[in-house]
């Protein structure tokens, strides 16, 4: 028996698994455990099952001289030091593939959303603004024909161009293998939606000059990672009215909080991360989060290892 910090609790029944074959802890609070917590496991840690919100980074793995095997409850491992933890042969699991169309069908949403402005058009009924039918009310952009550039076709990407065939979109795409320049993606889509994942290189790509060679009617979606986006860049593009509008699942800082800055800026649309969130979806993650784990800790390959 391993011991083992699940530092949330999971969707389904996957953790009874974990839980029937080694000495497990499951962090009990909806907010994730703070640093020293974490730490403060270090010295016993065999196995870990994370979040993307704990940073899993070469301090808390130097610190854990027995941890084994760590297994990410994401298919992005960005807030896993991959690096270190394969200096030490520890092998770190994902969740790849089964969150792509869940992922995929919130982007669809996402760009809906903000095109044909539904949380606008349900806040004006709620307010009791709702008086008459008029010609003019909330017009929007047509997500039909719209030209929509994919930046990173991977998994995700690729599930997000076949919805959008099915809209008749014009569809652009950077890969990198091909496809067309960023620049020419950010200046001839409607809109930009954002499927890579972060790294170094991608890391604030989105940024001023990005968001300035976008159309003024254009919307940027980004279900991939915050820092994508540079945050304060897109505030001055909304406030401006660079682009139309953004509609983002994911954000710098993740939570954003109260008063920030962005959300006060016109045409934003925003989520709090819950791209993957069906039941069947996590409960799938979950099963495979503990299934690599179980494999790690067996000594045996991960079904999905990142490293
Ligand atoms: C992931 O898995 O990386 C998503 O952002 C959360 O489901």
């Amino acid at each position: 028996m391993a011991r083992v910090f699940v530092t949330r609790r999971l969707p389904g029944t996957a953790l009874q698994r974990l839980c029937a074959e080694h000495q497990t802890e499951v962090w009990p609070e909806r907010s994730p455990p703070g640093r020293e917590e974490l730490l403060s496991r270090a010295e016993w840690l065999e196995g870990l099952l994370s979040m993307l919100t704990d940073p899993v980074n070469a301090e808390l793995i130097e610190a854990a001289p027995a941890l084994r095997a760590i297994s990410n409850y994401a298919v992005g491992t960005d807030n896993v030091d991959l690096e270190a933890a394969s200096a030490r042969g520890i092998p770190v699991g994902n969740t790849p593939g089964v969150l792509t169309d869940s992922t995929a069908d919130l982007a669809l949403a996402l760009m809906l959303g903000a095109s044909r402005r539904l949380v606008e058009g349900d806040a004006y009924v709620r307010r009791g603004e709702w008086r008459t039918w008029e010609p003019g009310l909330l017009l929007g952009h047509d997500l039909h024909g719209a030209t929509v550039g994919i930046v990173g076709l991977g998994r995700i990407g690729r599930a997000v161009a076949r919805r959008l065939e099915g809209f008749g979109c014009e569809l652009l795409s950077t890969t990198r293998s091909g496809g067309v320049t960023l620049e020419e993606l950010l200046e001839r889509s409607d809109i930009v939606t954002l499927h890579c994942p972060l790294t170094p290189d991608t890391r604030g790509l989105i940024d001023d000059e990005a968001l300035r060679r976008m159309k003024a009617t254009a919307y940027l979606v980004n279900t991939a990672r915050g820092p994508v986006v540079d945050t304060d860049a897109l505030v001055r593009a909304l406030q401006a009215g660079e682009i139309a509008g953004a509609a983002l699942d994911v954000t710098d800082p993740e939570p954003l909080p109260a008063g920030h800055p962005l959300l006060e800026a016109p045409g934003l649309l925003v989520l709090p991360h819950i791209a993957s969130a069906t039941h069947a979806t996590r409960e799938r993650m979950a099963d495979m989060a503990v299934d690599n784990l179980l494999a790690g800790l067996a000594g045996k390959p991960m079904p999905n290892q990142a490293n």
